[in-house]
């Protein structure tokens, strides 16, 4: 048994303290956030210790690795801590909104051993790994596209916005990092059109958008589509489509059940897709607490590490540039 703290009891944090609690290889040591209200829940909820600061997380003996679900803008600092504390880490995405910053912590991350794996769930999905493996197998013979529509199923409230980052670094930094991992080569090339489609007022009002189409270009020629959207009315939609020189293949999205209606008025009527990160991803978000115990106890390498994070940032700020200037961007521009 691992005995892991978790830090950040909020919408994702309190889900992770779930599966940390329910995992039969891991254990809830203890729990911390800033809100009092957010710690109670989440302590109460699995009658574990709620820490009175990061430091007495850090400082525990008990406490044998951290998972860092806090607001993103921590990141970083908790990584540092967690490296000094020579506890592994399990550190959501993105790393931080600002690259420098991220600079920074990859050297400090450069000098230490300590494990440290990327919130990057999508890696973890059973379609989404079964596809790359098959890829990787050989089974669609050389791999030529890859097409990723990753929609939300809502825009999420003004407050969330102010503070997200932008859709790139917030959003689509999941599809840059699933966009690499199929790929299974870098991105050298990044051309992105957004627009604000959904809330235009909005969009003018914080200078953000929530529509994309992004096309990156490997250094052999690869090709991949990444298409977003902040609304599908249908429920979260997660497809990614691989396509080789002998067949393609399909990671396709998820309903609660397949219960098909067949009436006067249309056939085959099924559910919406499941609602959004935590129903279609529940089986990828605790596989990478699987993976995180396999870095910890057999020294394995993170699937996703933090260089994962760094690159996928990258990818993010090309496009940044990409939308600016209206150009294909090299990503070697990005520093
Ligand atoms: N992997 C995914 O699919 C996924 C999905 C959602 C969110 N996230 C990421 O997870 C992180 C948290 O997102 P969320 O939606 O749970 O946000 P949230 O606002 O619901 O929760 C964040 C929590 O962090 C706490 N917090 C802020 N500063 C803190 C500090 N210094 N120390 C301790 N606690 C602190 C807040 O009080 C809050 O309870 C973000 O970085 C986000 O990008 C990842």
């Amino acid at each position: 048994m691992v005995n892991i703290a978790v830090l950040g009891c909020g919408r994702i944090g309190a889900m992770h303290a779930a599966n940390v609690a329910a995992h039969p290889r891991t254990n809830l040591e203890m729990v911390f956030d800033v809100n009092e209200m957010a710690v109670t829940n989440v302590s109460n909820a699995h009658q574990v210790q709620a820490a009175r600061s990061a430091q007495e997380v850090f400082a525990s003996d008990r406490v044998q690795a951290v998972l860092v679900a806090t607001a993103t803008p921590t990141h970083a600092d908790y990584i540092e801590m967690a490296i000094a504390a020579g506890k592994p880490v399990l550190c959501e995405k993105p790393i931080d909104l600002n690259l420098e910053r991220v600079n920074r912590c990859a050297e400090v991350v450069s000098k230490s051993t300590v494990p440290i794996q990327l919130g990057f769930n999508r890696r973890y999905d059973p379609g989404h790994a079964a596809a790359r493996e098959a890829c990787l197998a050989g089974k669609i013979g050389d791999l030529h596209q890859v097409i990723i529509t990753a929609r939300d199923p809502a825009l999420p409230p003004r407050a969330y916005l102010e503070e997200a980052g932008g859709l790139f670094r917030d959003m689509t930094i999941h599809d840059f990092d699933l966009a690499r991992f199929m790929l299974n080569e870098e991105p050298v090339e990044v051309f992105a059109l957004a627009n604000a489609l959904i809330d235009p007022v909005l969009g003018r009002e914080l200078g953000e958008v929530d529509s994309a189409m992004i096309i990156l270009r490997t250094a052999s020629g690869k090709q991949c589509h990444i298409n977003n959207s902040r609304t599908a009315v249908y429920g979260y939609d997660q497809r990614v489509e691989l396509m080789g020189s002998s067949g393609m293949l399909i990671s396709d999205n998820r309903k609660p059940h397949e219960l098909k209606h067949y009436g006067a008025f249309g056939v085959e009527t099924a559910e919406p897709y499941q609602l959004f990160f935590l129903e279609r991803y529940e089986e990828a978000f605790m596989a990478s607490i699987d993976g995180f115990v396999n870095c910890i106890e057999n020294g394995a390498t993170p699937l996703a590490g933090f260089e994962d994070g760094r690159r996928a940032l990258i990818l993010a700020e090309a496009a940044y540039l990409s939308m600016a200037e209206k150009r294909i961007v090299q990503v070697s521009e990005i520093g």
